[in-house]
């Protein structure tokens, strides 16, 4: 039977360190709310663009698979905070790894993005169209903060996170069980960045910013997120008890609290991480995936349920049955280029145009 199952993964959190209290000084916050309000302690400012944080988590996930640049079929990005909208992230991503057999599109499903590009990966490599995909989700939102409001500018960093899909022969099934993708698009304004695209007027005098009906999304992501998880389940044919670790997009733990409720899962078996990095959209679960194996909380065989929610709105969940491999082939040095800013000095000229919340 031919699968295609994860083969490699890595991680790039640019260094300079959002802190609550960091926030505290740019807007009308506190540790204390924020953290009892979201878990969320800290979050990563980048210095760089978004698929220079792409092209390390790459180069990471191919030392990870064993799998020159070169191997590479296809490259799918996950995001919604594209460099630019032309050329693609992906096509930048091929040109920074040398990836030059592969063709690049991105993809933009908001926080689902990268279950959207997983399960695409998954049915080009089923049918025989290609054998070996990168698969990334990675973002920069800092640039659309607005920490007039204190809502929206305390939950999000930024990050990337990649994994390699690749073909396999095996007897029994493993990879991706079932998934689900849904879109809902007549909630679209409930969490949406106005003006980042072509609409408005084209001397619009705003830059982008990130708004969102915090309390509906909240209510959305639960029920969105938990009822795919039942129905990818039923539809493996596999129990809550089947699943060995939960890995969702990382929203706020409030939301992962509740969602975990609602499904029966016991604490131990999510997989959080929010504390340290905040919502990084379409990087939380390639960036979670990537630490749970690090940290041994995958064995080979086990069974992953994805789960995420995000702007569209969109929604989608995974289950998935880990391969035989759990540790990395290989490691790679990629880097970023180093940074002397602190995350406040990164984001002087964010705050000068939208200013502050104090
Ligand atoms: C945004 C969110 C954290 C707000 O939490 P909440 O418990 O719903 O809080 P509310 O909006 O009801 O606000 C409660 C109070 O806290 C205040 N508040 C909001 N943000 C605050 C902040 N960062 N610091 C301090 N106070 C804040 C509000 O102004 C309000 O004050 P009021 O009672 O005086 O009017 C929560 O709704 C959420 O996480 N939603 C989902 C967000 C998300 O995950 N988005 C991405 C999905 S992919």
């Amino acid at each position: 039977m031919r699968d295609a199952i994860i083969t490699g993964w890595g991680k790039c959190l640019p260094p300079a360190v959002l802190s609550n209290s960091d926030l505290e000084t740019v807007t009308d916050t506190s540790d204390e709310w924020i953290t009892t309000r979201t878990g969320i302690k800290e979050r990563r400012i980048s210095h760089v663009e978004m698929s220079d944080l792409s092209a390390v988590a790459s180069q990471h996930a191919l030392a990870s698979a064993g799998v020159a640049a070169e191997d590479l079929d296809l490259i799918l990005v996950a995001t919604c905070s594209s460099d630019r909208m032309i050329p693609s992230a992906a096509t930048m991503v091929q040109g920074k790894i040398g990836a030059i057999n592969a063709a690049g599109m991105d993809l933009n499903a908001a926080c689902s993005g990268f279950i959207f590009a997983l399960s695409t990966a998954d049915q080009m490599i089923k049918t025989g169209a290609m054998d070996t995909v990168l698969v990334v989700g990675a973002e920069k939102l800092s640039n659309w903060l607005d920490f007039t409001n204190r809502s929206t500018s305390v939950l999000f960093g930024d990050g990337a996170g990649a994994v390699i899909v690749q073909a396999t022969d095996t007897d029994s099934e493993v990879g991706l069980l079932a998934f689900e993708l849904g879109s809902d698009g007549t909630a679209g304004d409930l969490l949406c960045v106005p003006s980042s695209g072509t609409e408005g007027p084209a001397d619009r005098p705003e830059l982008p910013r990130i708004m969102m009906e915090g309390k509906e999304v909240f209510r959305r992501a639960v029920t969105s997120m938990s009822d795919a998880s039942t129905r990818v389940l039923a539809a493996a044919g596999l129990d809550i008890d089947d699943v060995d670790l939960v890995v969702t997009h990382q929203a706020n733990v409030r939301i992962l609290d509740a969602t975990a409720r609602r499904l029966n899962i016991p604490p131990e078996k999510m997989f959080v991480n929010i504390a340290a990095y905040g919502n990084t959209s379409a990087a939380t679960i390639p960036i979670a995936l990537a630490e749970a194996i690090e940290e041994g909380k995958i064995e080979p065989g086990g069974i992953v349920l994805f789960a995420a929610f995000g702007g569209g709105f969109t929604w989608a969940a995974a289950v998935y049955r880990w391969g035989p491999r759990v540790e990395s082939l290989g490691t790679s040095q990629a880097q970023l280029p180093p940074n002397h800013k602190t995350a406040l000095e990164l984001l002087a000229g964010n705050i000068a145009v939208h200013g502050t919340g104090v």
